[in-house]
């Protein structure tokens, strides 16, 4: 079991700077899509694989899978995928880094970590305060994707994003409407596990309006 990191811990207030898009991309051009806590970014790379025409950016707050991910960036000369390691939620309320918030196409949450506890749930990544910060930056038309397998939490994640009213709910089957990658063809590990093991998954789209 891995231990949870607490995003709240003063180790995370110091964000890395940010570079520009186009030191990040090779066309700096594409739409871009913001996994939130990718991990090891599993995710990111197939879908930088099956869909060139995009840009994907990965925030991680464990550094060493943001280590491990940069190399492999590298390594294999992927021009479509950029990781950044810190909290989500510090790096994307800096004023400096808001052109990131500005350019995006669409946003994932997969799997956040729950934080049962009540006590803990400040500890969460969707936040009241974050997503109104999101919805007064992000363009209009920007999608927000939600996905975990834990019931209490997606009710927190809906309730919270549902409470702002420049954000609605769109089905999945609208999603080519939107050009939006299909997220149904690539798993996230979390959810390659969820499905091994039967359980149930919860998942809900939201557009900026
Ligand atoms: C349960 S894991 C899910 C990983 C992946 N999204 C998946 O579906 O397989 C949640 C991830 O979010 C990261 N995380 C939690 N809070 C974060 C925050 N505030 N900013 C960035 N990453 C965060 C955790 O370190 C962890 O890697």
């Amino acid at each position: 079991m891995r231990q949870h990191v607490n995003p709240l811990s003063c180790n995370f207030n110091q964000i890395e700077k940010i570079p520009s898009l186009s030191e990040m991309f090779g066309d700096s051009k594409s739409k871009l899509h913001l996994d939130i806590g990718c991990a090891a970014g599993e995710f990111l790379f197939d879908l930088a694989l099956f869909n060139t025409s995009w840009n994907y950016l990965g925030i991680e707050i464990r550094e060493k899978l943001i280590k491990n991910a940069k190399l492999k960036v590298i390594e294999r000369e992927i021009k479509n995928l950029y990781f950044i390691f810190g909290n989500a939620n510090n790096i994307l309320n800096d004023v400096q880094n808001k052109f990131i918030i500005k350019n995006l196409k669409s946003i994932s949450f997969n799997f956040p970590d729950p934080w049962f506890k009540k006590r803990h749930h400040k500890r969460r990544v969707i936040q009241t305060g974050f997503i109104n910060m999101l919805s007064n930056s992000l363009q209009r038309g920007t999608l927000i994707f939600i996905k975990t397998d834990v019931k209490d939490l997606f009710d927190y994640m809906d309730c919270t994003i549902s409470s702002n009213v420049n954000f609605k709910t769109i089905d999945k089957e609208d999603l080519n409407y939107f050009e939006s990658f299909n997220p149904n063809k690539v798993k996230t590990d979390r959810e390659k596990y969820v499905i091994l093991n039967q359980l149930d998954i919860f998942e809900k789209i939201y557009i900026k309006i």
